[in-house]
């Protein structure tokens, strides 16, 4: 634990800024000290400093190593690469977390649902390699190496076994694609045998969503490439109340940086609605990442007050507060919940 620390904040775009701030005003209320180091990315960096991602941010979190993230605008179909990927590609971010776990008082057809997603977080599709061949046909490659294909075979095992998680599920499409997803699958069979203690399975991603949608319980963990990971974690947000509460986080060897799966969703942003809970939640992670257990614990608690009471609670899980009124409850609420006393074992949200 340290007295204060420096986290790299990308407010990000859309409604980004203000989930951002809400996470911060409650992060700052756990008594938790830091020095945020703010910095533009994306098409409001170009238009100040002419690039999308500023060397000022680069060398902030190579300096802080931590990062929260709001989310940030990719163009459609033109315009500049996503910079969400070239942040996790240029820090190797490998390891995409995705912890999906239900709300008190949230109403979802799934309850009691806890699941974790691992996507592997720097190839595959999302390696950018596009080209027009001729006219009307173009190639986009699916690149699958064996050295990332196994770093995220072990990340997710390691992290099953020191979670005590039972099983993990390798989903894939090798029917198909023999080579890339068959390397991928063969790599995260060959890290299973050193894990005898976890289940091991493989599924193929189409039948896995219907397998998902008829009974989530099924599954414990979902090891994916990044295609597939960035879908699934999508339709399983649905489990537990939608985009507006799931958490993420992406994990280097050096560096992690903390998002929400959602966007930045145009369609609510700069209106005061949008729910902040799946910022606020990469926050705790950040907090656990960072050795503060209890201030984490203390914000779980105060979350499930705030969701439990469901006054203050925002019109995507049903009630009608803004983000902001969200935001008050949750800091009113940690200064009148007594902070949790340490637990023994590890939690993971
Ligand atoms: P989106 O996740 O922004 O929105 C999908 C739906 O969920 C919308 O109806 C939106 O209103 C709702 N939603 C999302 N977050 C919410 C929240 N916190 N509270 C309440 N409702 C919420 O996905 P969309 O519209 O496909 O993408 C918008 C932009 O975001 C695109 O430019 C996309 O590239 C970008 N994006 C960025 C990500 C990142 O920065 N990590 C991740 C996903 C998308």
């Amino acid at each position: 634990m340290s007295s204060s620390y420096k986290v790299t904040l990308i407010p990000g775009d859309g409604i980004g800024p203000e989930v951002v701030n809400a996470a911060v005003r409650i992060l700052e209320a756990t008594g938790v000290k830091f020095e945020w180091e703010s910095y533009a990315a994306g098409a409001e960096a170009f238009e100040k400093y002419h690039e999308y991602i500023p060397k000022e941010l680069t060398e902030s979190i190579e300096r802080t190593h931590v990062g929260l993230k709001g989310p940030v605008t990719t163009p459609i179909g033109g315009g500049f690469s996503s910079i969400n990927v070239a942040l996790r590609k240029q820090f190797e971010l490998f390891a995409n977390f995705r912890p999906i776990r239900n709300l008190p008082a949230v109403p979802t057809r799934y309850p009691g649902v806890d699941l974790v997603i691992v996507r592997e977080n720097t190839e595959g599709l999302y390696s950018g390699i596009e080209h027009e061949v001729v006219p009307g046909v173009v190639e986009s490659l699916k690149i699958i190496t064996e050295k990332a294909s196994t770093r995220i075979s072990r990340f997710a095992f390691e992290y099953a076994r020191r979670m005590h998680r039972k099983k993990i599920h390798a989903i894939h499409k090798a029917n198909i694609m023999k080579l890339s997803d068959g390397l991928f699958i063969r790599c995260s069979r060959n890290i299973s045998k050193e894990y005898p203690e976890i289940t091991y399975g493989e599924h193929i991603v189409d039948n896995t969503c219907m397998q998902l949608v008829m009974n989530p319980y099924q599954y414990d963990m979902l090891l994916l490439e990044n295609l597939y990971g960035d879908i699934i974690s999508d339709l399983c947000a649905a489990f537990v109340g939608g985009l507006g509460l799931v958490p993420g986080a992406n994990f280097g060897h050096e560096c992690a940086i903390f998002e929400a799966v959602h966007g930045s969703a145009p369609d609510i942003a700069g209106k005061d609605i949008a729910n902040p809970t799946a910022v606020l939640r990469s926050g705790i992670l950040m907090l656990r990442h960072l050795g503060e257990e209890n201030a984490a614990n203390h914000i779980r608690l105060a979350l499930e007050k705030v969701y439990t009471e469901r006054t203050h609670v925002t019109r995507d899980v049903g009630g009608t507060a803004g983000t902001s009124e969200f935001a008050d409850a949750m800091v009113e609420a940690l200064h009148t919940i007594p902070p949790p006393q340490p637990e023994l074992h590890e939690v993971e949200l």
